[in-house]
């Protein structure tokens, strides 16, 4: 299994719509899919709980850091909802190694169960996102093309506590930052203005999408994703030419993070799944 979190102190810049759509997408690509929802607005859980497509564990994510969860549902998408019991954990200063020590036990015992955990953060910078990316395979920051979110990318990198840099060096060397994601793009002068910006001075850090061309990947502004998000339906399967629009805008950018967590995997018919052929 490889685990996925979405990451980015700034609020509101997608992160959220950005795991609701990847958990979709590799659920329908036929991977298993555990999907954590580590934010207790509960962002991740509402529309997936709404979509019926995963079953839900049976605890809350809050569980998954104060220890004692070893089994889940046998079924290939499971949702681990988050509820208001995640922000006590941060007051339990003593507990944040255990808490974080739990969160990796975890993930390791899911690890033949699940091929991905897709992990959806909390914007403040506390206990749950550190245990998050102290056990993590993949990162991935969604971030907004305003000057303020440009400038919180260096906090990024480099915060003090959740920084990528410093979660690599102090806590797990094997996290890999899949990239800056640009979110909410609107095709304004203003912001074309600032996604250059953002590709002169950090291209490194940007996604080069899948397939030919030199183009870097972004989800962009379409109100059919925020009504996704509101009514837990896939965008993908809405009825309206406009969400058809937005899922063409939109699916490049999702394929190539979905291939970013590795390759479809056929699995052994003795798990008791089907193998479907590609
Ligand atoms: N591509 C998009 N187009 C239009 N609306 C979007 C898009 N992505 C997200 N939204 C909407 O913008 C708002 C913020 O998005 P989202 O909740 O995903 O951000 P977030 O980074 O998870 O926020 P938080 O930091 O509070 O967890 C939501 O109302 C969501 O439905
Ligand atoms: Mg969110």
């Amino acid at each position: 299994m490889k685990t996925l979190v979405l990451a980015n102190q700034k609020g509101g810049v997608g992160k959220s719509a950005v795991a609701t759509l990847l958990a979709h997408y590799l659920a329908q690509q036929g991977r298993r899919v555990l999907a954590v929802d580590l934010d207790h607005q509960g962002n991740l859980t509402r529309p997936l709980q709404r979509s019926q497509r995963p079953v839900m564990a049976g605890v809350s994510s809050e569980r998954l850091l104060t220890g004692a969860v070893a089994s889940m549902p046998d079924a290939p998408f499971v949702l681990v909802p988050s509820d208001r019991s995640l922000l006590s954990l941060e007051r339990q200063p003593t507990l944040h190694t255990p808490f974080a020590r739990h969160l990796r036990a975890f993930l390791g015992a899911m690890a033949q169960r699940f091929d991905v955990c897709i992990v959806d953060t909390n914007p403040n910078p506390d206990i749950r996102v550190i245990a998050a990316l102290a056990s993590a395979d993949f990162v991935l920051s969604p971030i907004q093309l305003n000057q303020e979110s440009l400038e919180g990318v260096n906090g990024l990198l480099n915060h003090d506590r959740v920084g990528v840099r410093k979660i690599k060096a102090v806590l797990n060397p094997k996290l890999h930052l899949i990239g800056l994601l640009p979110t909410l793009v609107e095709a304004t002068p203003f912001q074309r203005a600032n996604f250059v910006q953002i590709a002169e001075r950090f291209h490194p850090l940007l996604i080069p999408l899948a397939g030919p061309g030199k183009q870097y990947a972004s989800i962009p502004r379409r109100s059919a994703v925020a009504e996704a998000q509101a009514s837990g339906e896939v965008l993908w399967e809405m009825k309206k030419s406009a969400a058809r629009d937005a899922w063409k805008d939109i699916e490049p950018a999702v394929a190539t993070l979905a291939q970013a967590v590795g390759p479809v995997a056929a699995r052994e018919p003795m798990e008791g799944h089907h193998v479907t052929a590609a």
